[in-house]
Formats: structure tokens, C-alpha cells, sequence
């Protein structure tokens, strides 16, 4: 059922308390919620999205005292959710024990991720269903990340018992994970938070997480995902015969004007406004052609995140 954001508060509230699925959305992109204490509902979302087991969810909560409840906090994590909570910041703290998060969410690690979406639908949704909320990105696993309703339809429509529709999610890319749980501050997912705006409030650098494949700190970070059904060539300086082309700025490669089809993610070169159009571009595209070419992308600011969701989109499949 997709309703107005609005009216379906009530509805989505029940549709929890039933152990159901709800999409919320958030500044980031939509996504896939469920009661994060009933094990029954979060299971349901593994099933639902085509999920591993092994990867694990984000919890979703009103407020850093919220939060608190369910993790232990460092000195970092107080500097960083008070510099950027509400928003697209998630972090990976100790999980205290008995806190009632169902085991699956955290699929068996001693951490877990939280964070305080700023939208003001998944705030009035976490306010009146008065629990924690398991939420994943609400796509298929694997498949491109939904920043309107209707890609949420497109996905899962028949998994979900509520699609509450607001309008296209302003930020576009998951949020920026930071894992706090070790030695040092790790940058766990590159995402909507610039990572240097973090690391000016910690005042050090973010180390790298260790590559995928062998990382329990990092399970998410599959190298085959965010991916179309259409083959990706980044980097283009020119545009190959039956391609489709995802652009960037005002300066279009060689053989532009014989793109079947393009979309601009910023026509004037700015990198927040290319976020947000970044993956319904992806998904307009990839219903047009079976071949992608992609401009290059600064690597500055959300460019990171950007070109992260790029090389994942273009590694090979298995
Ligand atoms: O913006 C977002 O973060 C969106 C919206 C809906 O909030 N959610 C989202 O969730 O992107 P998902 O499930 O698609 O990505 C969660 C990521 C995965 O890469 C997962 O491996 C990682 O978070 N993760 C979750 N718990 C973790 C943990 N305890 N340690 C390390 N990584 C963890
Ligand atoms: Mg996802």
C-alpha cells in the first residue's frame, strides 16, 4: 500500500507492531524498516531484499540519548553526533547487552550501527512507533538504492505493508558509516557526509576499512553492488557507438550528441546536486541502454561517496 507520508503514520505504526515491513523515507534514501527487538520482522527484511544473513543492519533511532541506550559512546562518537545528528551519519559503536535488538540485525557481531535519520517522516515514524528501527536501503540486494517511492514499488512493492511516499530524498546516497568501535576511527562506507567535514570534527584523519571479503568490520561493503543491469565503462573521455551516458558539469565528452541517451547529474558541476540525482539517473539510464558510459567525477566532498558507488556499479558481477 503506498499512501501520502502524512496520513500513513498510523497505518505504518500498526504494520510494525504486526511484525510487518514499512518504507520510511529518509534524507538519504528510502528505506526498508522493520521492529529491530521483534527477530520475526527483521528476518522478514532479509527475505524481502534477497540479503545475506552475514550483513548486517543499520538501527535508526529519535535522538543521541536514544541511541545511548543501546551502545556504548566514546568521546568521538559524542563530538560526532552532536556535530551531525540529525543526518546521513551512521556509526558502529560496542552494543550493550540485553538492550533487546534482535540478533539478526547486528547478524552476530558485538557492534551495532545507529544513527538519527533528519527527516521529518522517519522522525514522526520512530516518535510514534515508539521502538528502534532496523532499516536497510529498500532495494533489492545488490541492486540500485531507491530515492523515490516508486522505486521502492519498483523493488518491493510486494513486500511491504506500507510505502509511506514522500518526495525524492534530498541527500540521494546512503549515509557516511564511521566505525568507533576500535583503536581508531574507520571510514566505513563512504556516503553522504563529506568525509572531511568529519575529520575537521574529530580532529584526525579516517582510516580506511580493511578491503571487502575479509573484513567482519565491513560486511556490507560487497564489491558488486549498486549495480544496473547494464554494463558500466567509468571515466569516459568519449562516448562509444549504442551507449548511454551518465554526465557531469557543462563540458560533455567526445561523441556526446550520439549517446542514446544522457542525464546530467549536474549540469553546472556541483557534486551535492549530482548526489541527490545519482541514482534515479542510474535507474533512468539503465531502462534506456545496456551500456553506460560515466564521465569522471571529482573525488572531493560527497565525489567520494559518488565515485565508491561508481566502482561497485562497474566491478564485474558474480
Ligand atoms: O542512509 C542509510 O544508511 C540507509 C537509510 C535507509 O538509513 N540505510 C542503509 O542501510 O544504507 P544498508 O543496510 O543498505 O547498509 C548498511 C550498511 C551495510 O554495509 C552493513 O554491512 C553496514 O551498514 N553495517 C551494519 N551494521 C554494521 C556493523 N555492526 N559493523 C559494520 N558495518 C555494519
Ligand atoms: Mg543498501
Amino acid at each position: 500500500m503506498k499512501v501520502a507520508a502524512g496520513e500513513g503514520i498510523a497505518a505504518a505504526v500498526e504494520a510494525l507492531e504486526r511484525g510487518e515491513l514499512v518504507a520510511v523515507p529518509t534524507e538519504t534514501v528510502y528505506g526498508l524498516a522493520a521492529d529491530a527487538t521483534n527477530p520475526a520482522a527483521v528476518g522478514r527484511i532479509y527475505l524481502a531484499k534477497g540479503r545475506p544473513r552475514f550483513n548486517p543492519l543499520i538501527v535508526h533511532v529519535t535522538s543521541a540519548a536514544a541511541a545511548m541506550r543501546h551502545v556504548r559512546f566514546n568521546a568521538d562518537a559524542e563530538k560526532l553526533a552532536e556535530a551531525f545528528w540529525p543526518g546521513p551519519l551512521t556509526l558502529v559503536l560496542p552494543l550493550r547487552p540485553d538492550t533487546g535488538i534482535a540478533d539478526l540485525v547486528t547478524a552476530g557481531l558485538d557492534t551495532l550501527a545507529v544513527r538519527v535519520p533528519a527527516d521529518p517522516v522517519a522522525q514522526a515514524l520512530l516518535a510514534a512507533s515508539a521502538r528502534p528501527l532496523a532499516a536497510p536501503s529498500a532495494n533489492r540486494s545488490g541492486h540500485v538504492s531507491p530515492t523515490t517511492a516508486a522505486h521502492v514499488v519498483d523493488d518491493l512493492g510486494d513486500k511491504v505493508s506500507v510505502i509511506l511516499a514522500a518526495g525524492a530524498t534530498p541527500v540521494g546516497l546512503e549515509s557516511t558509516i564511521v566505525g568507533l568501535a576500535g583503536d581508531r576511527p574507520l571510514l566505513l562506507r563512504a556516503g553522504g557526509l563529506a568525509r572531511s567535514r568529519i575529520e575537521a570534527v574529530l580532529g584526525r584523519s579516517l582510516a580506511a576499512a580493511a578491503p571487502a571479503g575479509d573484513a567482519p568490520t565491513a560486511p556490507g561493503m560487497l564489491t558488486s553492488h549498486y549495480a544496473p543491469a547494464a554494463m558500466v565503462r567509468l571515466d569516459a573521455t568519449e562516448v562509444r557507438e549504442g551507449e548511454g551516458l551518465l554526465a557531469f558539469g557543462p563540458d560533455l565528452p567526445v561523441g556526446a550528441e550520439k549517446a542514446v541517451a544522457t542525464v546530467n547529474l549536474s549540469p553546472s558541476g556541483e557534486l551535492a546536486e549530482a548526489a541527490a540525482n545519482f541514482f534515479a539517473g542510474l535507474r533512468k539510464l539503465d531502462r534506456l541502454v545496456s551500456a553506460i558510459a560515466v564521465m569522471p567525477i571529482p573525488d572531493a566532498g560527497v565525489g567520494e561517496a559518488i565515485n565508491d558507488r561508481l566502482r561497485r556499479a562497474a566491478a564485474p558481477r558474480s
